[in-house]
């Protein structure tokens, strides 16, 4: 158990953000979306290096959601573009930060192009400890769960996986957070309050914070605050607070 005087009580060790409402801040501007889009790299920087100040392990992004192949042509290749020159311009310095580069969501629907540079960051960053940034990109809960399913249906059919042995633990291991798990804080901006089909499983018991401002005014100042909210919260998991147990 944390005590008191550990400087990490109440710092969450991994926080998730959807970044919502840069069309909105372009529109705002009257600009056209992908403005909004381009700013939001520069919010997306500020973040990940606030994040290791801040000494958070694992910083999960909501870059791209399965819904949003919904939207028009242009945007959706201009927000393809975006991760490809994030990738090829800021790689060398994500390496050099210790930042160990994760992606989550469905692959097989990325081109093969943007797949291999994916992989390439993985790769070029994996044994990095610094910080863990996971970037949910084509990402959506119920596809990640369901891809786990017929993962592990397929393992129970070839024989390696018994089905009795499925339990909370070992479905997890199957999801794409495996080898990491579940946020504390999951941050949504823009002052939408809903989840849109982000990490579901995960968030059983997160807290969240739900900024007004929109993503690409997001800041260092708006993180320490969603963080000290954080902080201010009493997290029950369905017990009850020590304090109040009776004997
Ligand atoms: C979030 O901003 C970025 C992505 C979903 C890719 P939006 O593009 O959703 O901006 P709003 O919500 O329309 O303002
Ligand atoms: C969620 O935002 C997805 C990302 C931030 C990538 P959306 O803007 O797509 O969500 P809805 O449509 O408002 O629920
Ligand atoms: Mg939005």
């Amino acid at each position: 158990m944390p005590q008191r005087d550990d400087p990490h009580v109440g710092v969450p060790r991994h926080v998730a953000i959807i970044m919502d409402g840069n069309g909105r801040w372009a529109g705002q501007r009257g600009m056209p979306r992908t403005f909004g889009h381009h700013k939001g790299v520069e919010a997306v920087r500020r973040i990940v290096r606030h994040a290791g100040e801040r000494s958070i392990r694992t910083l999960t992004l909501f870059a791209f959601s399965r819904e949003n192949w919904g939207r028009p042509k242009s945007e959706i290749s201009e927000l393809m573009s975006i991760l490809r020159r994030f990738i090829r311009s800021d790689l060398g310095e994500l390496v050099e930060a210790g930042v160990n580069i994760r992606v989550i969501g469905c692959r097989d629907e990325l081109d093969p192009d943007l797949l291999q540079m994916i992989e390439d960051a993985e790769q070029r960053t994996r044994h990095n400890t610094r910080l863990r940034l996971v970037l949910a990109f084509n990402y959506g809960g119920r596809d990640e769960i369901v891809r786990a399913a017929r993962r592990m249906a397929e393992a129970a059919a070839s024989g390696e996986l018994d089905p009795a042995t499925i339990d909370e633990a070992c479905f997890a291991s199957y999801l794409d957070t495996g080898a990491w798990g579940d946020p504390d804080l999951v941050i949504r901006t823009s002052g939408e309050k809903r989840i849109s089909n982000f990490l579901l499983w995960q968030s059983a018991y997160a807290e969240y914070v739900f900024p007004a401002v929109l993503w690409p005014d997001f800041g260092e100042d708006e993180f320490d605050k969603a963080l000290a909210e954080y902080a201010k919260r009493e997290r029950r998991f369905g017990t009850v607070p020590e304090s109040i147990v009776e004997s």
